[in-house]
């Protein structure tokens, strides 16, 4: 008989869109329905357990073991780069990296800049590409504001359908790289679990380039 598999899944957003992913993959997640505050769901046929955490703890519980699988959004990713193996492109929660501001903003000012946002490790590296020093102030969420409420020259952050933008009056000046959730793994449960993973990740292959 084959393992248990634990999934963690991203709570909110992708979630849903995850979900129906593994459906199409043959998963039967029919049991995730009426889920009401519950954060633990196992399968009728004990085959897997789905976990609904926080994006960056989706992480958290990969590589300390507890989960064997992830899904959780390359923005998340990319502020923590280590302890897992980072699998499949999910092509879910497509987004992507952009620097934003109020219109009076100047990208190429003299001035050392302040950039508020909750990805610190994506901004610096931005600016340290394009060669320019700039202050990092770290923000836990709603960064839009801050550029308006003078905290911060502009923003580094995810834009999606760009109304949070728009609807405080900002704009985007340059586009840093696109974003989708990504599977990831454990590394000692590839090993172990080796069949049932890429037998998985097969699946949602399958499923991924269909709908392309
Ligand atoms: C994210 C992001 C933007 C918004 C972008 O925030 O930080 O605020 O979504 O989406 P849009 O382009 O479709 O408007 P999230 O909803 O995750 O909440 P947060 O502000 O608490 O981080």
């Amino acid at each position: 008989m084959s393992q248990c598999l634990t999934i963690a899944l991203t709570k909110g957003r992708l979630e849903k869109k995850a979900l129906k992913l593994f459906t199409q993959a043959g998963l039967d997640c029919s049991f995730m329905e009426d889920k009401k505050r519950k954060l633990i769901f196992k399968s009728p046929n004990g085959e897997f357990q789905f976990l609904l955490v926080k994006a960056a703890d989706v992480i958290t519980y990969v590589k300390h073991g507890v989960a064997d699988l992830g899904i959780v959004g390359k923005d998340v990713l990319l502020e923590n780069l280590y302890g897992y193996y980072e699998m499949l492109d999910l092509k879910i929660g497509q987004c992507r990296f952009s620097v934003a501001s109020t219109e009076d903003y100047v990208v190429n000012d003299y001035k050392r800049k302040i950039i508020a946002t909750k990805y610190p490790a994506v901004a610096s590296q931005h600016f340290r590409e394009k060669g320019e020093d700039v202050e990092i102030i770290k923000i836990e969420g709603s960064v839009e504001i801050a550029p308006v409420l003078g905290l911060a020259d502009a923003i580094v952050d995810i834009v999606e359908t760009g109304t949070t933008l728009k609807e405080n009056g900002l704009q985007i000046y340059e586009d840093i790289c696109p974003i989708s959730a990504r599977l990831i793994v454990n590394k000692a449960s590839l090993k172990r679990n080796k069949q049932q993973i890429f037998q998985l990740i097969d699946q949602l292959e399958e499923v991924i380039e269909g709908g392309e």
